[in-house]
């Protein structure tokens, strides 16, 4: 059977207090919807149909790379009125699976179970949590000998008396169903309850009436139908998936200083004997190789770090392939096209951009390598310049292998230094640089003979 996903999204989020569509929240540095998106796509649907309302535009431009269909539902008449927007689009053979836009961590083998359950009959995802208020709840039939029995309508907090509100299953929204029956079902929808809302959950007590079987599958994970409301839901959430996401690199093997202080935002990849110290954030796509050693604050961004390299504290890494046994920081920032070779070291305030060390290569204080071409072997001393930019242009600066540039040297680029050469502390060079031979561009060094300081004068008052 085909999947078509629907994809609940049109509710307005006030309780966020944001001009930012509640979708559109980021969680772990990704909009809320694109996370629910994501995980619709593991299960190979037909379809994906986003339902949206409020911030519609916005929520479209934010989210146009994903291969889903945008259903709109103008006015916010409930649940079951939104996905009434979506059924025409539906073929008859077609499973339908119901999911929430702001419930980011709902996992595949959750929605595998549910679809299951959900194929000749309705299926819809239960659960237990510590606190029910607010949700609907699963009623079911009481057995003969008192046990709760088959599945027979769900009630909505607003409408339940206490009595009801004292059931501890609660409905998480989700649901798997034939969309024939769900068709039939929704032409039955009234809005006549506390809400004025056209209620999906109303489908249940339809299926029974009709002799449908309802399943409820029940989870025991707690953070996956956690849905996002406010912005202190918001921050359960994220250290939900930070904490996912750092038991993922622990069973991987990393060592981890604090699992509760790492955040991967993206997907890191891990060589054996990795370790991360605190506070470390991994954004997009990241490599690590075996036995790197990632040290306190650092911010890794779409990285690739070889193996046996040190990256000390306080070190931002974006857009850079670092090789393998490099030292790195503390205090380096590695910028967009930085290729580093094995055994280079970035020492302390040094930036690098768009630029290649080869292997062994040393610029360990102070200095700024942008859109530089340096051979193996180059030491470039503390406060060091590459000046590329000459205010409309960029330019490369060439720096062979075995050179040596003395600290305080600016290179204005375009500009060559040979190989071997070495470059005297201070010089400005604006002209190739031989190789193999000293070269030197500074004012010499005089002393005044007889020159004396001056002396402080007293003031008259
Ligand atoms: C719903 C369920 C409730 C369940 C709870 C779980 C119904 C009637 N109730 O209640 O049983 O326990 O979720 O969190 O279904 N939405 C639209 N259009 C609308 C209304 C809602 O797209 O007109 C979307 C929202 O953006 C949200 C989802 O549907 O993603 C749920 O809506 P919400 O208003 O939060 O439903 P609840 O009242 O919490
Ligand atoms: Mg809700």
């Amino acid at each position: 059977m085909q999947l078509s996903v629907v994809i609940l999204a049109a509710g307005q989020g006030k309780r966020m207090h944001s001009d930012l569509p509640k979708v559109l929240q980021p969680l772990a540095g990704k909009p809320l919807l694109a996370h629910v998106i994501e995980t619709a796509q593991a299960l190979n649907p037909a379809n994906i149909y986003v339902v949206y309302g409020h911030g519609g535009a916005e929520v479209q431009a934010a989210l146009e790379s994903e291969a889903v269909d945008w259903v709109l539902q103008a006015e916010q008449m409930g649940t079951g009125h939104a996905v009434m927007q979506a059924i025409p689009l539906i073929p008859d053979d077609h499973q339908v699976l119901i999911l929430y836009g702001d419930v980011p961590l709902i996992r595949a083998t959750t929605l595998h179970a549910l679809l299951a359950a959900g194929k000749d009959g309705l299926a819809v995802l239960s659960a237990k949590p510590a606190d029910s208020a607010g949700y609907g709840r699963i009623l079911r039939a009481v057995a003969a000998d008192g046990a709760a029995g088959a599945v027979i309508g769900i009630v909505e907090h607003k409408d339940a008396t206490p009595e009801q509100r004292r059931i501890p299953e609660i409905n998480t929204g989700l649901m798997a169903m034939p969309a024939h029956r769900l068709r039939h079902w929704l032409t039955g929808l009234r809005n006549d309850n506390a809400q004025q809302e056209y209620y999906l959950t109303d489908i249940v007590a339809a299926a029974v009436l009709g002799g449908v079987p309802v399943r409820a599958v029940l989870t025991d994970n707690e953070s996956e139908i956690q849905g996002v409301n406010d912005k202190l839901q918001l921050a359960q959430v994220e250290a939900s998936l930070r904490a996912l996401r750092a038991r993922e690199l622990l069973v991987a093997g990393a060592t981890l200083s604090d699992p509760a202080r790492v955040d991967v935002r993206g997907k890191v990849t891990l060589g054996r004997d990795v370790s991360i110290d605190i506070n470390v954030i991994f954004i997009g796509e990241i490599v690590l190789g075996a036995r790197v050693r990632i040290g306190p604050n650092c911010v890794l961004e779409n990285a690739s770090i070889g193996d046996d390299t040190v990256v000390h504290a306080n070190s931002v890494i974006d857009q850079a392939v670092v090789g393998q046994a490099c030292i790195v920081g503390p205090f380096a920032r590695l910028r967009p096209g930085t290729v580093l070779g094995s055994a280079a070291h970035i020492g302390n305030f040094v930036e690098v951009k768009n630029s290649n060390l080869g292997a062994g290569s040393k610029a360990n204080h102070l200095t700024y390598l942008g859109d530089a071409d340096v051979g193996a072997g180059v030491n470039v001393g503390a406060g060091s310049v590459t000046c590329n930019y000459d205010g409309a242009n960029k330019w490369r600066t060439t720096i062979e292998e075995g050179a040596f540039i003395g600290s305080g040297t600016m290179l204005v680029a375009p500009v060559v230094v040979g190989a071997n050469a070495t470059i005297g502390a201070g010089s400005t060079i604006a002209t190739d640089a031989p190789a193999d031979k000293l070269t030197l561009a500074r004012a010499k060094q005089t002393t005044v003979e007889g020159w004396q300081r001056p002396t402080k004068q007293k003031r008259k008052t």
